[in-house]
């Protein structure tokens, strides 16, 4: 899909021009003081929902309303919950259930706002961002592939107008310029992570990379398989031998914080998993096309920098393979030689993640990094622990894991803490080498941390496991099925913050 343009206006409500005007509330049994006007316009559509008990406002809750001879065409109420329980993340998701409505109903206009007695402090600025953000989300849909598109395909919401004070505008707008460059991100990183693993290829990764680079002035290296070679990347290699399709490690590097030590990001990048020659079972294999969420995110992130140029340096790290069986593919019991040079006992091949990264995390070294945040598809045990709800977070440093979890609460990507106690290392000990990929059944999300930290030298560190959240198995209110573009938002908070913008 393409970009949504945003606007603002200040029209009263009854005044907004639109196929369809969507009105964040708070949970109550009273016609909001903001809305009167309206109501009185409309004919009093809006106090009877909620007179009737037909509109409560609670979360995600919508009404539908056609509101006589005021000017939008349609109104939508939009429940969001206890007042005192609103945030940027609330009125976030409010924005993207409306977006979801305004496609279900061919509305290719959106107008938004939130009632002021709902606001519950969000910041005018806040509030063009989110809204922003969270109508992109809402309206997000991948026809791409389709030859032949379905009669029932509804058309793309083409713009969102926010309906704000006028004494807020401004802020408003310029939130929106933030909200505009994440969720470009967003969108860039659903569509890679959509895409099939016979066209996402690492080779079309660096591809991506490189147009990226190529439009907003980044400095990129694209290691190959004989480039690995010379690296000593053997634990990269291992996975990468059993496919045909020639892996490839990308380095991107943004510069705006002149000598400033670099944050560096660094994402999964398995195009295809299938487990290797530990194969996984075929029921729903097809999901592992989304184990390049976290190197999608990356890549997200850096359309996010290369629109905003905030004042700090930033290195995107992917490593990329697939994970295949075949007959040069590795084998369990396999010992391999990592970037770092510790030895590494290959158990299970299908506990590959960990393998492509623990040699980015010993060649990122030269950066010098100010911190180092990797994100990954790591463990199915991460989405037995957490569900969907909460990124697996673990690292070396605590000053850094409570600035990831602020900017994942900001986002609404949140981060739980996973205890990387040495008590865990044990579970990793080899008989043959310094270390093996796997540590059987229990804390398996944690022996996952572990194993990387295991390379970490000489930085403050955080893990971040997506395995639960990079994308959904079923449509929501606020989100359309499939990729969820998650660490985008919560990088782009991270970085600016750090950026002070
Ligand atoms: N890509 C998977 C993890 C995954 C599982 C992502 C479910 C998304 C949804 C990863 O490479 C993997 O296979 N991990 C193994 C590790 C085990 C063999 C130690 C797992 O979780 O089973
Ligand atoms: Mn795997
Ligand atoms: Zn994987």
């Amino acid at each position: 899909m393409s970009e949504i343009k945003s606007s603002d206006t200040t029209a009263p409500f009854a005044q907004v021009e639109t196929p369809l005007l969507a009105i964040a509330l708070a949970q109550g049994s009273a016609l909001p003081a903001s809305l009167t006007e309206l109501d009185r316009a409309a004919g009093g559509v809006v106090s009877r929902a909620i007179k009737t008990g037909d509109f409560k406002g609670k979360r995600d809750e919508t009404a539908l309303l056609y509101p006589g001879s005021a000017k939008p065409e349609r109104l939508l109420l939009v429940g969001m919950g206890k007042a005192g329980d609103i945030t940027r993340n609330t009125i976030r998701r409010a924005a993207a259930v409306a977006a979801k409505r305004a496609r279900a109903l061919s509305a290719k206009q959106l107008a938004f706002a939130v009632a002021a007695e709902a606001r519950n402090g969000v910041s005018a600025r806040d509030l063009g961002q989110v809204i922003v953000e969270g109508a992109a989300q809402g309206a997000w849909t991948f026809t791409e592939m389709k030859a032949a598109l379905p009669e029932d395909v509804k058309p793309e919401v083409e713009g969102l107008t926010i309906v704000a004070d006028a004494k807020e505008v401004k802020e408003v707008a310029s939130g929106r310029r933030v909200g505009d460059a994440v969720a470009a991100g967003h969108r860039l990183t659903r569509y890679l992570q959509m895409l099939p693993g016979n066209v996402c290829t690492p080779g079309f990764l660096a591809d991506r990379a490189k147009q990226l680079a190529d439009q907003y002035g980044f400095s990129l290296t694209v290691l190959d398989r004989a480039q690995l070679q010379r690296e000593g990347m053997g634990a990269l290699l291992a996975v990468a031998q059993g496919s045909t399709q020639e892996p490839r490690f990308i380095v991107l590097e943004y510069r705006g914080g002149g000598d400033a030590a670099p944050v560096v990001l660094v994402g999964k990048g398995v195009t295809f998993d299938s487990g290797g020659i530990s194969i996984k079972p075929a029921q729903n294999m097809e999901d592992m096309k989304f184990d390049m969420s976290g190197a999608a995110a990356v890549l997200g992130t850096f359309e996010v920098l290369g629109r905003l140029k905030p004042k700090v340096n930033v290195v995107g790290i992917i490593p990329s393979t697939e994970n295949l069986p075949s007959g040069t593919a590795v084998k369990p019991g396999d010992v391999v030689k990592s970037h770092l040079g510790k030895t590494i006992e290959i158990i299970n091949t299908d506990a590959e993640g960990r393998l492509i990264l623990c040699d980015a995390l010993s060649y990122l070294r030269r950066y010098k990094p100010a911190a180092v945040i990797d994100i990954a598809t790591l463990t199915g045990a991460v989405v037995v622990a957490l569900g969907a709800h909460a990124i697996g977070a673990m690292g070396t440093d605590e000053a850094l894991l409570a600035e990831v979890r602020d900017a994942g609460e900001r986002s609404g990507e949140r981060c739980w803490p996973l205890p990387l106690w040495d008590d865990y290392r044990d579970m990793l000990k080899s008989d043959t080498a310094d270390v093996k990929n796997s540590g059987g059944r229990g804390a398996g999300s944690i022996t996952g941390g572990w194993f990387l930290k295991e390379f970490v030298e000489g930085y403050p560190w955080v893990h971040l496991d997506i395995a639960g959240t990079a994308y959904t198995e079923g449509d929501a209110p606020h989100q359309t099925k499939g990729p969820t573009g998650v660490g985008v938002r919560l990088f782009s908070e991270l970085i600016l913050k750090r950026a002070g913008a």
